[in-house]
This record gives C-alpha cells, structure tokens and sequence, in this order.
C-alpha cells in the first residue's frame, strides 16, 4: 500500500457536525449508578453530544459532507463516490451511504457503507486511496458517522457513559505532486474478540423477538477490558506499520490523531509510540465515543483551530468491534 513514487491520493477537504444537545457526566448520574469522577478518572469523558429524537446517522453525515465540500471547493455533482463507514445508518437495508447520495443531490455514483465500527473512517479512506491511486476515480467523499445512543442500553453504565454521537468527512482527491497526501495505510480483522465488542441480536443469527427485545438483545455489549488491551496494543502496532510502509521515523509525525474511546488508550499509545501526548489531538472529554466519526471530528478541529498546518504529517489510528482496527499516515 505503500507509494513509491509519491502519494497518489490526499485530503482535499474535511468537515465535521456534532448534534446540538450536550449530555454531560452529571446528567448521567441521574440515569444509572456512576459519577463523574468515575467517568473522568477512567475514560478522560466529560460530556457527549446526542442525536435529536428525529435526527438521523444521514442527517448528520450530510451535514459533515458539505462542510467537506465546501472546504475542498467541490459540489455534489463533482463526486464519483461515496463510503460510509458506518454501524448505526439509517435502517438495516438500504445503504446509510443511499441516503446520503439522495440527500446531498449527488448522480447514480457507487455509494455503499462500510461496517468496521470505530475503524470505519480509515477503513474508507484506504478504500478510496485504492479507487484515485488507479485513476478509476477522482472525488471521493468518505464519511465517519455514528448514531450510537439508539443502539446502546441507557441502563447499562458499562457502556452507556462511554458514546456520544457525530459525524465527520473528508474527500479524496488525486494528489499534484507536491508531496502532500496519504502515504500509507494499514488494516486488519481479528474476529477472535469478536463477541467482546457486539450486538447479538437482530441480525440473521438472531430475529428480534420479544424477549430479545427484553434482554436488550438489539444493544451493544462490550467486555471493555479485552477491548482496552487490544486497543492499545494494535493500534500502537498498527501505526508501526503505516510509519515502517512510508519508511517515515516517529519524528517525522507532527500530529497524530488517534480514535477517541478513551484517554488512557490514547496515553497508552502515546508510551508505546514514544511520541508526546502534546502532539496528539484530543477531544474525547467533549465527545465521547463517536466511533467512525471520532477521527474525522478530530482532524477537522484540528485543522480549523490551526494546529494542523498543510504539509504536516499525520498519523491516524482506530480500533473497534470485529475486531477490526487500521492506520493512516497522511501529509495533509
Ligand atoms: N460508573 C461507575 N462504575 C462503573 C461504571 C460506571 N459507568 N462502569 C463500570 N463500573 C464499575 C464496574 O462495575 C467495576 O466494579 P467492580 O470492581 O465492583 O466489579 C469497576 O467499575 C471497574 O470496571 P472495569 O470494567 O474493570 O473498568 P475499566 O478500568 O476496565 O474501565 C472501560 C472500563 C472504561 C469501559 C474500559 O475498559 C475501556 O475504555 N474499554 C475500551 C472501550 C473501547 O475502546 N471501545 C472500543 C470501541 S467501541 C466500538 O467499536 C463501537
């Protein structure tokens, strides 16, 4: 995946949305048996944005779209596709990615989702770097969008305190020789920790029944230690090896702007990497868990609040349910 020549692809333009209403760790207190210390203390989250009632993941991803397209100077029509990383769309079938092209007034372009939970983000971006690198396409929009308060138990405090949702998108164009783009990126599944990170129900193994219903089978359920481990271990890795394909040394990364789940992974990764929390983007007090959105929501403040300079070099990282995890270095 590597380029020899030069990246192919880069980031022409990015964009971000958050849902208006904020819930914060006090309001949280009211729902289930938790804090905010403990909230804090253990995940760095202070508060997280919530969908309104009739809000939907497209609702969200159209906004982050255009944001997107505005920046990078393009119109909908000037799309040749659209990815979606995405767990929470719209409905089961069809595509959130569908919804989207008809919301935004784009032509029949593929446009499809991508289910790799948190890594959903880079898993798209890999995607269309492969599309614009052969010159099959040109503009691609990829999208991070979660709408996880539908899809967690709110009488859960394992997992309840944990999301928020958001979208966030960027599109990949063909790059001009000028060193800027995306270098490298990496992605792997390990379904071993599959049923550690899941929701059991509702899929063809499992029809939602009333009971179903009852033991919230439709929610998500998570063995947060395995996936903590995991966490920091593979997404340290798996930078390793977006570093070692664009033969880059850790110096060379100005920021690195890893998935949001939780401030101790980030610190994690931050030891293992060796490279000072200083130069990573962090707003997961403010957001929580947005999954596939939490890169793209990152990178964009990054890049409006002008930490993020073009020509910087970023290093992206993500893990989630499969489990499927990725990296992506990029000179933006
Ligand atoms: N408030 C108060 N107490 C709580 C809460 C809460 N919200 N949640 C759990 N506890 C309690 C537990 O019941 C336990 O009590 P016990 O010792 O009496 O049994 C104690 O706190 C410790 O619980 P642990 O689960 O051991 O806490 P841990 O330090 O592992 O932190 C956490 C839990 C925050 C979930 C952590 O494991 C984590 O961040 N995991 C990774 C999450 C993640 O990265 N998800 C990935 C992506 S999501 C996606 O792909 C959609």
């Amino acid at each position: 995946m590597a380029s020899e020549q030069g990246p192919h692809s880069r980031i022409l333009g990015v964009g971000a949305y958050a849902p208006e209403r904020v819930l914060t760790n006090r309001d949280l207190e009211k729902l289930v048996d938790t804090s905010d210390e403990w909230i804090s203390e253990r995940t760095g989250i202070k508060q997280r944005h919530i969908a309104r009632e009739d809000e939907t993941a497209s609702d969200m991803a159209l906004v982050a779209s255009r944001r997107a397209l505005e920046s990078a100077g393009l119109t909908p029509a000037d799309l040749d596709m659209i990815i979606v990383g995405t767990i929470s769309g719209d409905v089961p079938m069809p595509a959130c990615a569908a919804y989207l092209q008809r919301k935004l007034g784009a032509g029949p372009i593929p446009s499809f989702d991508v289910s790799a939970a948190c890594a959903g983000f880079l898993y798209a971006m890999s995607i269309a770097d492969q599309f614009v690198r052969t010159g099959v396409h040109k503009h691609i929009l990829i999208v991070g969008v979660e709408l996880l308060s539908r899809l967690v138990d709110w009488q859960d405090r394992t997992t309840c305190v944990l999301f928020g949702d958001g979208a966030g998108a960027a599109v990949v164009s063909p790059a001009v020789g000028d060193g800027r783009g995306i270098l490298s990126t990496r992605l792997y599944t390990d379904a071993n920790l599959a049923e550690s990170l899941c929701i059991p129900g509702g899929g063809s193994r499992e029809s939602l029944t009333a009971e179903g219903l009852l033991a919230k089978r439709n929610k998500v359920k998570m063995v947060g230690k395995d996936i903590f481990k995991a966490a920091v271990k593979n997404m340290s890795q798996a930078s390793r090896a977006a570093l070692d394909t664009a033969s880059m040394p850790t110096d060379g990364v100005r920021w690195v702007v890893p998935h949001q789940a939780n401030l101790r992974i980030i610190t994690g990764i931050a030891e293992r990497l060796d490279i000072p929390l200083e130069r990573f983007i962090i707003n997961i007090e403010r957001y929580g868990n947005t999954s596939s959105a939490s890169i793209p929501i990152a990178l964009d403040e990054g890049i409006r609040d002008g930490r993020i300079k073009p020509g910087d070099t970023v290093l992206m990282c993500a893990l989630g349910a499969g489990i499927s995890w990725g990296s992506a270095l990029v000179r933006m």
